[in-house]
């Protein structure tokens, strides 16, 4: 855990800086080596006095940064040049110290896009307005909930100064009581909030770190985060609601998703995404087996692979489950010829996802990337929908 950063001084999150501002006490920069574009730039932990960052047989002073401005320059003890940026939150998340891997900037994006979030911003002539609630799982590093609260900040108002024992140290104790109770009273009315759930404390308690210390806290009055089991946790807020489902959307990065459609889909409103992170395409059929097995209400929209050499933006998949025709031929006498699929893989297999049949034996899986290429490597993004009812 040494690499984590202690949580200091914050000012109010959503603070607004002068576009040249850097090397303030408890800023975190990015230091780019001026002459070698290809080097990876170096994260800073948050500035204070009488601090270094530690480089390999090289050492950068907090010192020699703090009151310099962005795009300034800064050497190292060995003279070499770095400039001073600002980290975007893509740099900030994937440099920032790890103890569990994140989800790339750019799949983030990705996952955030296919959500397509368009929250309205708050309506003071408005008395009643409606939330948004997003479930994620697990938090990780926190790199996909750092990316999901920026996509849903507009939706809440001005955030309070967030009471931690920094802001507090020099309070007195009445004003601290206040700054907790405002700060209470405005995350009770938060018109959109992302849930996000590790069933690991020391993954939670790191992502939290990560969170609150990207600019200076500013996404992290949005989050809730909660450790434990995500059946007993959808379970208790399902009990509270009387079982109305009560979530806009959720997204699983963990090991085996399908074992956790049951309560999510219960816990989604009629047409919540559910997206899936998987290293693997045999953990989508899973989840694609189990949805076709069970009465849950998911539809699989899409497969969408990541990483690798597929690059930014994804390469769809084609993942859905069919009979080999042979046995289809043997059951069934209506199939018109014209309905026959055209492809080679296809040949010998036809779509039943409309089928009416409902006797599971005999299905097999297509599964291969759209634009018909092998590839290796990356991972896979699924994106389901919560149907009313189990129809199409
Ligand atoms: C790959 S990481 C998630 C990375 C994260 N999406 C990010 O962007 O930083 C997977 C996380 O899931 C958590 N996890 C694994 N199984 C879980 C479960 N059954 N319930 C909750 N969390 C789980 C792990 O502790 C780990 O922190």
């Amino acid at each position: 855990m040494s690499n984590l950063w202690p949580i200091g001084t914050r000012a109010s999150p959503g603070i607004r800086r002068s576009a040249y501002s850097a090397g303030r006490q408890n800023d975190i920069v990015l230091l780019k080596h001026i002459h070698n574009s290809a080097s990876t730039p170096i994260l800073s932990t948050r500035l204070h006095a009488g601090k270094k960052i530690v480089l390999q047989r090289d050492s950068i002073a907090h010192d020699d940064i703090l009151g310099k401005r962005l795009r300034d320059l800064v050497s190292s003890r060995k003279r070499i040049n770095y400039r001073i940026t600002e980290p975007t939150l893509a740099e900030y998340t994937d440099l920032s110290p790890r103890i569990v891997t994140p989800i790339y900037s750019q799949d983030a994006n990705l996952i955030v896009s296919l959500l397509d979030l368009n929250p309205t911003v708050p309506d003071p002539k408005r008395t009643t307005q409606n939330s948004l609630e997003i479930f994620e799982a697990g938090t990780g590093h926190g790199a996909l909930t750092l990316n999901l609260a920026r996509a849903i900040h507009g939706a809440n108002t001005a955030t309070p100064p967030i009471p931690d024992e920094d802001i507090t140290a020099e309070a007195t104790p009445d004003v601290v009581e206040r700054m907790k109770d405002t700060y209470q009273e405005w995350r009770k009315n938060r018109r959109a909030v992302i849930h996000t759930l590790d069933c690991s404390g020391r993954h939670s308690a790191h992502a939290e770190t990560v969170v609150k210390n990207f600019r200076h806290g500013l996404y992290y009055p949005h989050i809730d985060f909660h450790v434990g089991s995500i059946d007993e946790y959808l379970t208790s807020r399902l009990e509270a609601t009387d079982g109305t489902p009560f979530l806009d959307h959720a997204i699983l990065d963990l090991p085996d998703i399908h074992h956790y459609f049951d309560i999510v889909g219960r816990a989604l409103m009629a047409n919540g995404t559910l997206i899936t992170f998987c290293p693997s395409i045999t953990q989508i059929n899973a989840g694609m087996t189990f949805v076709r097995q069970g009465a849950v209400p998911l539809f699989l929209e899409k497969v969408i692979e990541v990483g690798g050499i597929v690059g930014v933006g994804g390469r769809e998949w084609d993942v859905r489950p069919v009979k080999p025709r042979a046995l289809l031929k043997a059951r069934t006498e209506d199939i018109k010829p014209s309905e026959e699929p055209e492809d080679a893989l296809a040949e010998d297999l036809e779509d039943l996802r409309q089928s009416p049949d409902s006797d599971d034996s005999g299905w097999e899986m297509v599964c291969r990337p759209k634009v018909g290429l092998r590839i290796v490597g990356g991972g896979f993004v699924g994106v389901w929908r919560k149907m009313t009812k189990r129809s199409t």
